[in-house]
């Protein structure tokens, strides 16, 4: 009895699923599933000199591709260019002395844990076409 129930419940969710992706219209004002949609230019721009930084304490945007560097917990792409160690070697800033303090202000000797997944907070640019007007003032 159960099982013909819990399948016909599975049925009704999945159509409400499809009604409701037909209604969702996105920033580009049509449906989100729309396939016509152009491919966009996703490659990443590089910057030389980098990103102008647009408000206080912004994390500066990467001005370069990072798709070849990895951040898992065995090791850390982004500090093979950017740690203390080897940054004067890759000519890169080395890492913000900000990001060697754990939060009780304490100060660490490797990166602060809480800053190693550098891509939490800093992202790289990808040649988009905005969805719409970006009206945002820098400082
Ligand atoms: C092969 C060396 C190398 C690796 C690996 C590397 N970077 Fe960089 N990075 C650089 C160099 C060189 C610059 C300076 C670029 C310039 O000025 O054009 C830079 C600039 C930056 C900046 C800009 C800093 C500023 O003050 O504007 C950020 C942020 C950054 N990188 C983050 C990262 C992150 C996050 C990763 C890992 C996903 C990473 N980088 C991996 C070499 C590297
Ligand atoms: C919790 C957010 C956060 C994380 C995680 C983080 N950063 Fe940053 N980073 C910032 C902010 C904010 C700044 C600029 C202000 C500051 O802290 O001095 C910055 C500054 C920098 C700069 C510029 C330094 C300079 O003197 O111009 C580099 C390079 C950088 N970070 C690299 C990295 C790398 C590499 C990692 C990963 C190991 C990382 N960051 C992790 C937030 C973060």
């Amino acid at each position: 009895m159960q099982r013909p129930i819990a399948s016909l419940l599975a049925g009704v969710a999945l159509l409400a699923a499809n009604v409701c992706a037909e209604e969702v219209s996105s920033l580009r004002g049509h449906a989100v599933t729309d396939d016509s949609d152009t491919a966009l230019n996703k490659q990443t721009l590089a910057l030389p000199g980098g990103f102008a930084v647009a408000w206080e304490e912004q994390p500066p945007m990467i001005p370069h591709p990072i798709d070849k560097y990895s951040v898992d917990l065995r090791q850390n792409g982004c500090l093979k260019c950017h740690s203390p160690a080897t940054y004067e070697a890759n000519k890169a800033p080395v890492i913000a002395d900000s990001h060697f303090f754990d939060r009780d202000g304490n100060r660490t000797q490797k990166v602060a844990a809480r800053r190693y997944f550098c891509t939490q907070c800093h992202a790289p640019q990808a040649g988009a076409m905005p969805l719409v007007e970006n009206v945002f003032q820098t400082r």
